[in-house]
């Protein structure tokens, strides 16, 4: 079969992670694309767990870069962007999937009902509680059940839930870049940052937010040349069974 090429698969093998970039500016409709973009990408649950703080304005980029600990591509971004998995967003999106039900004729007053339930439980079982008590308990009996019983284990600490949300929001992450290259500008992902004094500098709370990575998004330097890409080969990647 011979090699299929298309705009996706484009912007996929074009994209770099690009360390300086050129003065332009984005749009807001490019902003709102872009950030669409991340949004329409896959999540556990449809739980979208996550925030996106966009900088753009020069004072707050300065600071932001600074953080990024004065990175090359945070320092000549357009614009940066930095994505936090939040943990403390389930109840609020669940209620406005269940509002979102609500007032559309598709779904049944049995559908609405059997999501409103499966919510609950979801609650229930991402549920840390109090030093992780309940997250204890719920590892225990999980771990009897699996003894007998095909199942998956669901997150049960607080880092686990961080480890999940951190799933969803690296995906959406990933849209972003390519959507970003899509419409002819670039990207570098970064997790070179001081997350203690970013997160303070976002008025992030520990106890649900968790800084990802942050995204320098610009147009590459025109006069900057990007070094080989290498990869592992596809063999060393992947186990066909
Ligand atoms: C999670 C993650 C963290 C990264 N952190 C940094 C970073 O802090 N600084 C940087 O210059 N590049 C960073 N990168 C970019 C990688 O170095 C780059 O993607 C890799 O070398 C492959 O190059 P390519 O993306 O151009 O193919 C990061 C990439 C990922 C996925």
């Amino acid at each position: 079969m011979g090699v299929i090429m298309n705009g996706t698969l484009e912007a996929i093998f074009h994209r770099r992670a690009v360390k300086v970039f050129e003065p332009v500016e984005i749009s807001e409709e490019m902003r709102e694309q872009i950030l669409n973009a991340a949004r329409h990408a896959p999540s556990s649950f449809n739980t979208q767990p996550y925030r996106f703080y966009w900088v753009e304005t020069a004072k707050e980029k300065t600071a932001v870069a600074r953080l990024c600990l004065g990175q090359k591509p945070a320092e000549t971004a357009s614009a940066l962007l930095v994505a936090v998995a939040d943990i403390g967003s389930l109840t609020a999106t669940s209620q406005g999937q269940l509002e979102w039900m609500r007032s559309r004729s598709e779904f049944s007053e049995a559908k609405i009902r059997a999501y409103e339930r499966t919510a609950k439980i979801g609650r229930i079982l991402f549920m840390p509680g109090p030093f992780g008590i309940f997250a204890a308990i719920k590892w225990g009996m999980f771990w009897l059940l699996n003894l007998w019983k095909v199942m998956g284990m669901p997150p049960l600490s607080r880092q686990d839930l961080f480890k999940w949300a951190t799933k969803s929001t690296s995906l959406a992450c990933e849209n972003l870049m390519i959507a970003a290259e899509a419409l002819g500008i670039n990207t570098c992902p970064m997790e070179g940052f001081d997350g203690r004094r970013l997160s303070k500098y976002l008025g992030l709370s520990a106890r649900y937010h968790e800084i990802v990575m942050v995204i320098a998004i610009g147009k590459r330097l025109h006069s900057s040349v990007e070094p080989p890409q290498w990869r592992r080969p596809l063999e060393a990647t992947v186990t066909i069974l």
